[in-house]
C-alpha cells in the first residue's frame, strides 16, 4: 500500500489514476509522497518516509526545497499543464485593462433600476471608452511555456509582441510565432512597450525586478500585468508609478493589502490556473509522476 497526502482540493481524476494499491488519504505523518497545489509547506514537518512531493502547477515557491533536498525527497511539477488556462487569463487581464468593462458592469448594477437605463447608457458608453489592444506594443518577459502561448496569442489578436529571455530553450524558439521579436535587454522592453506581462519564476534573481528603475524607464500610461508571482513586482513602487502617471494600470492575480482597493489595481484572486481543464490536466500529470517514481524510480518532470 503507498499512501499519498492530498493537501489540496485537487481534482479526482488525477487521484482516480492511483489504483486500489493506494491509499490517496492518507494522514501526513504517514504519507510516502504528497499531492498540493498552492498549499505553503514551509512550516510543515516532513515525515522521515516521504518519498517525493508533487506540485500540480508551475510554482514550486509553496515547497521547501532546501528541506527537500536535505531528506532526499524529490519534488515534481507540471509544467504547461495549465498554460493555456493562464494564457487565457492574461489575455482577459489585457482586454480588463484596455476596455473598462469592469466599469461598464458596475454601472448597469447601480443604474438597474433606472427605467430609462437605456437612454443614459449614451452616457456611460463615452464615460466607459477603452482603448485598442491591436497595434499597440506587448513586452513578455519570460518565454516558457506560458509566455510563449501569450506571445502568440497577442501576435493573433495584431499587437507588436516584443519576448524576452535570457534561458530561451531550443525547443521555446521554434514554438515562437517568426512574428515575435527577440529582444536582448529587458530595458528595451520596459522603455518601448505599451503593455508588459511578466512570465518568469519566483528566484533570488527574480525577486523584485520590476522596480522603481523599470518603471522610471517606462512610457507613460504603460500598463503592467502580473500573473506570476506577486513577489516580482515591487508593489509599493508600481502603486508610485501610478500615481505618476507612469502605469496606467497593474493587474495582478495576487490580492494583498497593499494592491487590494488602490485606484489603477485589478486584483484577481488568483484565478490564472483555476479552470476545469488545467486542474484536471495538472493532477494527471502530477500523479504520473509519483506513480512512475514510486513504482519504477523514474524521475520524469513531465
Ligand atoms: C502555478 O504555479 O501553476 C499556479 O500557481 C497554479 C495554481 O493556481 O495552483
Amino acid at each position: 500500500m503507498i499512501n499519498v497526502n492530498c493537501l489540496n482540493n485537487i481534482a479526482s481524476v488525477g487521484l482516480d489514476l492511483f489504483s486500489s494499491d493506494y491509499n490517496a488519504n492518507a494522514a501526513f505523518e504517514e504519507a510516502d509522497a504528497v499531492l498540493v497545489r498552492s498549499a505553503k509547506m514551509h512550516d510543515m514537518e516532513l515525515p522521515d518516509n516521504l518519498l517525493a512531493i508533487a506540485r500540480a502547477g508551475a510554482g514550486v515557491n509553496n515547497i521547501p526545497l532546501d528541506k527537500c533536498a536535505d531528506k532526499g525527497i524529490v519534488v515534481f511539477n507540471t509544467p504547461g499543464a495549465n498554460a493555456n488556462a493562464v494564457k487565457e487569463h492574461v489575455l482577459a487581464a489585457l482586454l480588463l485593462a484596455s476596455r473598462d468593462l469592469l466599469g461598464g458592469i458596475k454601472w448597469v448594477e447601480d443604474n438597474k433600476d433606472d427605467a430609462d437605463i437605456a437612454k443614459s447608457a449614451e452616457k456611460a458608453k463615452k464615460a466607459f471608452a477603452g482603448k485598442e489592444i491591436k497595434g499597440k506594443k506587448l513586452g513578455v518577459i519570460g518565454l516558457g511555456a506560458i509566455g510563449q502561448l501569450v506571445a502568440n496569442a497577442a501576435i493573433s489578436l495584431g499587437m507588436e509582441v516584443y519576448g524576452y529571455d535570457p534561458y530561451l530553450s531550443v525547443n521555446a524558439a521554434w514554438n515562437l510565432s517568426s512574428e515575435v521579436k527577440h529582444i536582448v535587454n529587458v530595458e528595451d522592453i520596459y522603455k518601448e512597450c505599451d503593455y508588459i506581462t511578466i512570465h518568469v519564476p519566483a528566484l533570488d534573481s527574480t525577486k523584485g525586478m520590476i522596480n522603481k528603475a523599470a518603471f522610471d524607464m517606462m512610457k507613460k500610461g504603460t500598463v503592467v500585468i502580473n500573473c506570476a508571482r506577486d513577489v516580482l513586482v515591487d508593489e509599493p513602487a508600481i502603486l508610485d508609478a501610478i500615481k505618476s502617471g507612469k502605469v496606467a494600470k497593474y493587474v495582478t492575480d495576487f490580492p494583498n493589502t497593499t494592491t487590494a482597493g488602490q485606484e489603477g489595481v485589478i486584483v484577481l484572486p488568483h484565478l490564472g490556473a483555476s479552470t476545469e481543464e488545467a486542474e484536471d490536466n495538472c493532477a494527471v500529470m502530477a500523479v504520473k509522476e509519483l506513480r512512475n517514481y514510486i513504482e519504477n524510480g523514474n524521475i520524469v518532470n513531465s
